[in-house]
C-alpha cells in the first residue's frame, strides 16, 4: 500500500536531505524554478526546514559550488545531479546553518541512500568531512573571486556594478538575506494599529513600516493561516515596496470614486487586491498566464472584491480594451532582480538576454497601454527590478517618443531614491523590496499646445 503524502508519521532527517535534493535539481539542471518544490513530501512540521534548507542553498548557490568544484576530485554527471544538490545542501548546513555538524554531514550523506544512489554516501561524506577540517582556508580561496564571495553570477554582480557603483556592494549583500514577512492589513475590515493589537493577542510581534500606511513587518515569519483572520480577508502578506502602488495612485483615485481602472499584469493579484481595497473604483485585471490570473481570483474571493478579469495578453487589443481608462497600472514582467532575497533562484535562472528580451515587451506594453488611458489620467509604471535598462532608461525611452506624457512621480516621499523619471528603491535587510515606480500624466490637448 503508498502511505498517503502528508503521513503523521513525521519525515526524518533524511528524507527531509532528499525531499530538498529533489526540489534543488531541476534548477540546478536549468529545467524548472523553486516555485515546483513540493513541500507536501515531507510532513507539516518539517515544511519549513524543507525550505529554508532550498532557499537558502539557492541564496548561496554559486559559492556552494565553488566550494563543491574544490571539494570533489571530479564533477559528478549530468545524471547525478541530485547527488550534487546533495553535496550543496551539506556544505550549506555546515557554513550557515545551526545545525550541529554530525547531523548535517550524517543526514545529508544518508540520504543519497534514498535517492538511490548509496555508492555517494562515501564521496558526501568525504567531501563534508573535509570541509569541516578545512573550512577557512576553502573559503578564503573561493572568496578571492568577489562573484564567489557575494554568490552572484558574474554578469549580475557587473551589470549592478555598472548601474550602481556606489550601492552595489549593499544590494548584493541584501540579496543574500531572507526578506521579512510584510503584510498588508484591509483598510475595509479597519486600520493597522488595531490589527497590530489582534497580533500581538495572538503572541505574534510585529511594527509599523515607515512608508505604507496599511503595512506591517512580523518579527517572526509565520504560516499564513495562523494569522488572525486571515481566511475572513483582513490581512495579506505583501512587501511594503509593493503597497506603495496603491500610495501612488493614492491622489489619483480617492478623489474619483467608480474611476475606471486597468490593472495590466495583475497575477497574482496583490496590487489588484490593494486598489480595491482602499479604492471605490470599477477594476479591470488582465493577465496573460491564465494559471496566475485563477490566483488573482482566489484572492479577490478571500477578501470578498470584485475585479473584471480577463485571460489577456496587454502588448495587443483585444475585448477587455473597447473602453478608456482613468488610470491605469502596468507592474510590468521584469527580471525580479529586486527581489532576489524572496527568489533567489534568480541568480540561477535568469540570463543578460532575458533583460534585453523583457525591456522589449515592457516597452511593447507601454506603447501599447497608453493610447487607452484619457487625458488627464494617470500611468503607474512599476517593476520589482533594479536594474536601469527595466527602468530608468525604460521610461526615458518611453517619453522620448510619447510627447503627451509627463511625468508626475512625485519627489517629496522618504522612499527610494530619484532615478530618472522614477524613484528607484533597492532591498533593505528587514524591509522593503527593490522597486521602481514612475508615475505619468497623459497631457489633455490644451496642455500639449
Ligand atoms: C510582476 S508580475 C505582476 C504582479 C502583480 N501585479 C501583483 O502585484 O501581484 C507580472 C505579471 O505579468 C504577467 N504578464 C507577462 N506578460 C504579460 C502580457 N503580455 N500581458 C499581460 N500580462 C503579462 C505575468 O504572467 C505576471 O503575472
Amino acid at each position: 500500500m503508498t502511505r498517503p503524502r502528508d503521513t503523521p508519521k513525521g519525515s526524518t532527517g533524511l528524507e527531509v536531505r532528499a525531499a530538498a535534493a529533489r526540489g534543488l535539481t531541476p534548477v540546478l539542471k536549468d529545467q524548472g524554478s523553486l516555485a515546483g518544490l513540493d513541500e507536501h513530501s515531507v510532513v507539516a512540521r518539517d515544511r519549513g526546514l524543507l525550505k529554508e534548507l532550498c532557499f537558502g542553498t539557492c541564496r548561496h548557490l554559486p559559492r556552494l559550488e565553488a566550494l563543491a568544484g574544490i571539494l570533489l576530485r571530479q564533477p559528478f554527471k549530468k545524471r547525478d545531479q541530485d547527488v550534487q544538490a546533495l553535496l550543496l545542501l551539506g556544505i550549506y548546513q555546515l557554513l550557515y546553518m545551526r545545525i550541529p555538524a554530525h547531523a548535517a554531514v550524517g543526514e545529508t550523506a544518508g540520504a543519497a541512500r534514498l535517492l538511490d544512489k548509496a555508492w555517494a554516501t562515501r564521496v558526501l561524506n568525504g567531501c563534508l568531512r573535509r570541509l569541516q577540517r578545512e573550512s577557512a582556508a576553502l573559503q578564503a580561496q573561493v572568496d578571492r573571486d568577489p562573484s564567489v564571495a557575494l554568490s552572484h553570477p558574474v554578469w549580475l554582480l557587473s551589470a549592478l556594478k555598472e548601474a550602481w557603483p556606489e550601492q552595489w556592494r549593499a544590494l548584493a549583500e541584501a540579496n543574500n538575506q531572507p526578506g521579512p514577512m510584510t503584510l498588508r492589513v484591509n483598510a475595509r475590515h479597519g486600520h493597522r494599529e488595531t490589527y497590530l493589537k489582534a497580533l500581538a493577542e495572538h503572541g505574534m510581534e510585529g511594527r509599523l513600516c515607515p512608508h505604507a500606511p496599511d503595512a506591517i513587518t512580523l518579527e517572526t515569519p509565520c504560516d499564513v493561516a495562523t494569522l488572525p483572520g486571515f481566511k475572513a480577508g483582513r490581512v495579506s502578506v505583501q512587501d511594503e515596496a509593493a503597497q506603495l502602488s496603491a500610495v501612488l495612485l493614492g491622489p489619483v483615485l480617492a478623489p474619483r470614486p467608480g474611476a475606471r481602472v486597468l490593472d495590466a499584469c495583475s497575477a497574482p493579484g496583490g496590487k489588484t487586491a490593494h486598489l480595491l481595497e482602499q479604492f471605490d473604483i470599477a477594476l479591470t485585471a488582465l493577465d496573460s498566464d491564465s494559471e496566475r490570473l485563477s490566483r488573482v481570483e482566489d484572492t479577490l474571493e478571500r477578501l470578498g472584491l470584485h475585479a473584471e478579469l480577463h485571460h489577456a495578453d496587454a502588448s495587443q487589443r483585444g475585448e477587455w480594451s473597447q473602453s478608456e481608462f482613468d488610470a491605469i497600472l502596468l507592474d510590468a514582467p521584469c527580471s525580479g532582480s529586486g527581489i532576489i532575497r524572496r527568489h533567489p533562484d534568480i541568480k540561477r535562472l535568469r540570463r543578460p538576454s532575458d533583460i534585453t528580451r523583457l525591456a522589449a515587451l515592457q516597452a511593447r506594453l507601454l506603447d501599447n497601454l497608453w493610447p487607452l488611458l484619457v487625458e488627464g489620467g494617470t500611468l503607474l509604471y512599476a517593476t520589482c527590478s533594479v536594474l536601469p535598462e527595466e527602468n530608468a532608461e525604460q521610461v526615458s525611452a518611453f517619453l522620448a517618443r510619447t510627447p503627451d506624457a509627463c511625468i508626475t512621480t512625485p519627489g517629496d516621499v522618504a522612499w527610494g531614491q530619484p532615478s530618472g523619471a522614477g524613484r528607484q528603491l533597492f532591498p533593505r535587510q528587514d524591509s522593503h523590496d527593490g522597486f521602481f515606480y514612475a508615475r505619468l500624466e497623459k497631457r489633455t490637448a490644451t496642455d500639449t499646445f
